[in-house]
């Protein structure tokens, strides 16, 4: 078979690892051909490929980002993409596609394949949220940066008598913040799955000051107020339509200046969660995906995501993985929450 592989959506440690294996085990244990197609859904929808063999992904493993390039195209917003990409495909003699991306990119090849498109999805996304995985990889590393950041921001805090605000990443779900929020021992966790209280944010942070310990705030890109509390709201759009980062920790700052009289600074993660090279949990994550994936097109099982459930590499629908967003449940946040102050 001749096998087409893309990355889309926001770039994540571990795809160069699903890329390797996919092809290392496509070409000598199936025998198969591969095409990368770059940057997403671009690629098949513009017939822009690229050389991908088992020399392509030498020394990969290790390295962040991925060889094919990504994009947040969506060929479905395009007057008669999902019909280019067909069309393309067929030309380029594609037998099936892999496409290794997120909740958008993996609605794009759901879509694909009620239309006839063989096509089997991995699942990625730094922020933990696709559905029908326990986890993606991408996740334990940006938690492990986010937690060595609060680590450090403990000691500055300390020093200085500041709370500090580290905002993460998280636009709908706050998985990295609840994880590297437990694991570096913030004082507050804020997570858009529950809008906060401003009053009670403010007396954990005073709280925290009486024992003679600077309070560390998480919070995650996404989270808000709970209504009418805060002049501004979070989530101010960008030109294309994407939260803007950096909005709700600096908010925090102000508010928690203006209501206790201390002094607040944020710092904000942003893109240093996405780059650099995977964890060892990530690489080994990430290659069982690759491993699974190119075996369910071998095996023509199509239209569905490889998925860890427990221990084991599971295969999905495809309809299953993207029907919903997977957020933190009010249990885990209430563990957390132990810890508050
Ligand atoms: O989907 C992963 C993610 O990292 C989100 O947490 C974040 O909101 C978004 O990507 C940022 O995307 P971009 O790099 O396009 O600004």
């Amino acid at each position: 078979m001749r096998i087409g592989v893309l990355t889309g959506g926001g770039d994540c440690p571990g795809l160069n690892a699903v890329i390797r294996a996919v092809v290392r085990k496509g070409v000598t244990v199936h025998g198969h051909e591969f095409v990368g197609f770059r940057d997403g859904w671009r690629g098949p929808l513009e017939g822009d490929t690229m050389q991908l063999d088992v020399q392509a992904v030498r020394g990969i493993l290790p390295r962040g980002g991925t060889i094919l390039g990504s994009s947040r195209t969506n060929p479905i917003k395009i007057d008669g993409g999902v019909e280019k990409i067909k069309e393309n495909l067929a030309q380029g003699g594609i037998d099936a596609l892999i496409a290794i991306g997120g909740e958008d990119t993996l609605g794009v090849a759901k879509q694909l394949f009620d239309k006839g498109v063989k096509v089997v999805g991995v699942p990625k996304t730094i922020d933990n949220d696709l559905n029908a995985t326990d986890y993606t990889f991408g996740f334990d590393t940006a938690v492990n940066i986010a937690t060595e950041a609060i680590d450090r921001l403990h000691t500055t805090a300390e020093s200085h008598h500041r709370a500090l605000i580290c905002e993460v990443m998280g636009r709908h779900a706050g998985w990295i913040a609840l994880h590297a929020g437990m694991a570096g021992g913030a004082n507050v966790i804020l997570i858009p799955e529950k809008p906060f209280d401003i009053d009670k944010v403010c007396a954990y942070v005073e709280s925290r000051f009486k024992t003679r310990y600077a309070p560390i705030i998480v919070v995650a890109e996404g989270a808000h107020p709970m209504e009418g509390q805060m002049a501004l709201q979070a989530g101010e759009l960008d030109s294309f339509g994407h939260v803007r980062l950096g909005g709700i920790g600096e908010m925090l700052a102000k508010e928690i200046e203006k209501r206790t009289g201390k002094e607040a600074r944020t710092t904000v993660l942003g893109h240093i969660q996405r780059g650099g090279t995977p964890t060892a949990f990530d690489r080994v994550l990430a290659t069982r995906f690759g491993l699974q994936a190119i075996d369910a097109v071998h095996d023509g099982d199509f239209g569905v995501m490889v998925a860890l459930q427990g221990t084991d590499i599971v295969r999905v629908g495809l309809d299953e993985a993207t029907k919903e967003l997977k957020t933190v449940p009010v249990s885990r946040y209430e563990e957390a929450e132990v810890f508050f102050g």
